[in-house]
């Protein structure tokens, strides 16, 4: 396993470009077993997550390509309707395979997904939905099978906008007998990608952003019309825009969706950062000293997203004045916090409310990642932080960020991924400290 170790103190400057979204790019592949043909995909990031999937696709008997960000995956013999046990526990995504498998094989069988330790994540959304769309379903405590010869179209009122279980509907309805009506679904971009990337092969899909969706089903779908393009990563961006922040740096993000970022901007502009806006690209100025916030929330998109809450924890852990951050969605997301006070911030936890007291210098310290962006969060802190600071079990970063060192060397900060030759493992980290 790799660690990162960081010489924190360097203002960030100059640009990158940013990869396409995670979040986009999982569901988009589980998709493509629905084409009896070639999908093409540009803009794919190279992540482990991303590059799970596609080992995932070729178990089943797809054939994969990857050249540089763009990825093709040929569907025409999909052969097998079962995905083994590590696979499944490799990553919470995984899920959205009921849905393709379940359509085009009409039987599907999974182990219960992985993925984070953020909350208890259960799947009963999903489950309740696919049960009404006319799938059989059978679960024994470990293991998913679900069957269907014919997925029939019905109105699916979600108690929850989960965004997993709007785009195993989507997914699973696309290829369907009539049409299924989503009231409640997840509005996330990534949402609107996915039906984009589902109607260029031939789906009948409306209203994804929304807050009603309609998939009229369609008796088959083709190769997508030349290729689709995966959209720009908000958290990606929101991660960099956190690390300028609190460097007091002046940086330009390339391949940006800005209208995906809404939700963000406010709170960096109350941070006092400064935002030039283009059509694709996004400059943040951030002040000497970054000011506190009122109050986040995070919510459902368009609210404030809860995959960027760690990273704008970290920001403000070093601004003048006590900001408050709620977290709605993931009752275990602020786990990280621990580790982060490790930097000498001073941050309390009261139950889903983190109450941050800006201090006015951090210190380096050894930390490990404990999920994928609470790992991003340990990164910005030691940016900050004066002195040497070594994060390990970064394999949790590798799942959502390609090469987080090389972007922020380029952007001047002064961190290497390196070997961990002592065999640090979290367990004797932990004991170690304690
Ligand atoms: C997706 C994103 C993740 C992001 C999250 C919320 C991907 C690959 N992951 O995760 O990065 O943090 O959206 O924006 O796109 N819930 C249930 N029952 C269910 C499903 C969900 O109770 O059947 C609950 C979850 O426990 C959680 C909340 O709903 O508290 C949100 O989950 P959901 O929107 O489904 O998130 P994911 O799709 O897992």
């Amino acid at each position: 396993m790799d660690i990162l170790k960081i010489n924190g103190g360097n203002k960030l400057t100059g640009e990158i470009t940013l990869h396409g979204a995670k979040n986009s790019a999982l569901p988009i592949l589980s998709a493509t077993i629905l084409v009896k043909g070639v999908s093409v995909l540009h803009n794919c990031p190279k992540l482990k997550d991303v590059d799970e999937t596609l080992s995932i696709l070729e178990g089943l008997g797809c054939k994969v390509k990857r050249e540089g960000s763009t990825v093709t995956v040929d569907a025409t013999d999909v052969n097998s309707s079962k995905i083994d046990e590590k696979a499944m526990r490799s990553m919470r995504s995984s899920i959205l395979f009921l849905g393709s498998l379940l359509s085009r094989c009409k039987e599907a069988s999974i182990f219960l997904p992985g993925g984070c330790d953020i909350g208890a994540r259960p799947i009963d959304i999903h489950i309740n939905a696919l049960k009404q769309l006319g799938a059989e379903i059978t679960e024994n405590g470990s293991s998913i099978c679900c069957k269907a010869d014919e997925l029939k179209g019905t109105k699916i009122v979600l108690p929850f906008c989960s965004v997993g279980a709007t785009e195993n509907i989507i997914i699973s309805s696309a290829i369907s007998n009539g049409t299924t009506t989503i009231i409640n679904p997840a509005r996330e971009p990534e949402i609107v990608d996915l039906a984009n990337f589902l109607n260029s092969c031939g789906a009948d899909i409306s209203g994804a952003g929304n807050s009603v969706i309609e998939i009229k089903g369609v008796k088959r779908l083709h190769s997508c019309n030349n290729y689709h393009s995966i959209i720009p990563d908000r958290i990606l961006a929101s991660t960099y825009m956190s690390a300028c922040a609190i460097t007091g740096g002046d940086i330009m993000l390339n391949n940006v969706k800005v209208s995906t970022l809404t939700p963000v901007f406010p709170v960096f502009s109350e941070m006092g950062c400064k935002l030039y806006i283009t059509d694709n690209t996004l400059r943040i100025k951030a002040p000497a000293r970054l000011k506190k916030v009122r109050s986040i929330k995070t919510l459902p998109y368009p609210g404030f997203p809860t995959d960027s809450q760690s990273m704008v924890v970290a920001a403000l852990s070093n601004a003048k004045g006590t900001s408050v951050v709620k977290e709605n969605i993931f009752e275990n997301r602020f786990r990280y916090v621990n580790e982060l006070n490790r930097f000498g911030t001073d941050i309390e936890i009261n139950d889903r409310i983190a109450i941050i007291n800006g201090v006015d210098n951090l210190h380096s310290a050894n930390v490990f990642a404990t999920d994928l962006r609470g790992g991003a969060a340990l990164v910005i802190a030691a940016l900050k932080a004066e002195g040497e600071s070594t994060i390990s079990s970064i394999e949790h970063i590798d799942r959502g960020y390609e090469s987080i060192e090389n972007n922020l060397a380029l952007l001047g900060a002064d961190i290497k991924r390196i070997k961990n030759e002592e065999g640090f493992t979290e367990e004797k980290f932990t004991k170690a400290k304690s």
